[in-house]
């Protein structure tokens, strides 16, 4: 090795060897099928299960559900999701003890959520079952969308954002918690990685800043702010009251913490 150029083109071409397994791994579930049976299941299958029904070896299955769960491409999806609600809404008022929380979500991840004793016996958190594009959305201050709108398309989006810029009082606001790509397009990985899964989930994809600052104007928001790294992107809809101005920013500051 003759320079520290040399070097760093090992280091690129480990990364790109990496990035190829990713693929790899990623692709296999999703040609043998392991996403789609999830999906249609509705519930979480042992992986034996899951060998059985696609006629694949156990131990090879166990093998890519193990990676699959550390990528996760699955624990992300599947396992952890009906708590993921509920421990951001934890983190906010840990941060901010005097407020209360709503979950609002689709029937069985609340009903999963009710029976799960790190949840059932908080005071703070009440539940609300609906689905935010046909129901009522609960009334809030602030209505924080957490890895949501990576799962839409454009136009659910703003079906969305304009049913909470309707929703919200004078002072109210959104803050969305998603990774955010670059605006060269050209990173950062794991957005990448995640814009892929949503390909195959959903009809989401990962945006830059601008493409969510266009989704908000389109809904009717005025100011849009962002705060942190690439991971965090907040907004609000006007600076009229500094109380919410304190809540919003000990909120995001709580899902900075959660998601760093
Ligand atoms: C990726 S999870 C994000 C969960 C959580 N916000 C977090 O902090 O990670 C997406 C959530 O959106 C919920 N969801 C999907 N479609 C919905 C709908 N139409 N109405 C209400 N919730 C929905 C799912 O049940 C799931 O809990």
């Amino acid at each position: 090795m003759d320079s520290i150029e040399d070097f760093e083109s090992i280091q690129v071409l480990h990364q790109y060897q990496y990035g190829l397994l990713i693929s790899k791994v990623m692709f296999t579930a999703s040609e043998l099928g392991v996403f789609d049976l999830l999906l249609e299941s509705g519930e979480p299958l042992s992986s034996g299960a899951i060998a059985e029904r696609l006629g694949t070896s156990p131990s090879g299955m166990e093998r890519l559900l193990e990676a699959c769960v550390g990528l996760k491409f699955l624990r992300m999806e599947r396992k952890e999701n009906r708590r993921a609600a509920g421990t951001l809404a934890k983190e906010c008022i840990s941060l901010y003890p005097n407020s209360t929380a709503i979950v609002f979500d689709l029937p069985e991840v609340v009903e999963s959520l009710k029976k799960d004793p790190a949840f059932s016996q908080e005071s703070w958190m009440t539940f609300q079952t609906g689905d935010f594009f046909k129901d009522p959305v609960p009334e809030a201050d602030l209505y924080i969308l957490a890895r949501i709108l990576h799962s839409w398309n454009d136009e659910k989006c703003i079906q969305l954002l304009t049913k909470l810029h309707k929703a919200c009082k004078p002072g109210g606001g959104v803050l969305v918690v998603e990774l955010v790509l670059d605006e060269d397009k050209c990173g950062p990985p794991e957005a990448h990685l995640y814009s892929m899964l949503m390909l195959l989930h959903s009809k989401g994809k990962e945006r830059t800043s601008s493409e969510y600052q266009a989704l908000f104007t389109a809904a009717g928001f005025k100011e849009i702010y962002q705060q942190g790294e690439a991971k965090l992107v907040a907004y609000r809809q006007d600076t009229g009251n500094i109380l919410l101005f304190d809540y919003w920013k000990r909120a995001s500051q709580a899902v900075l913490q959660q998601a760093t």
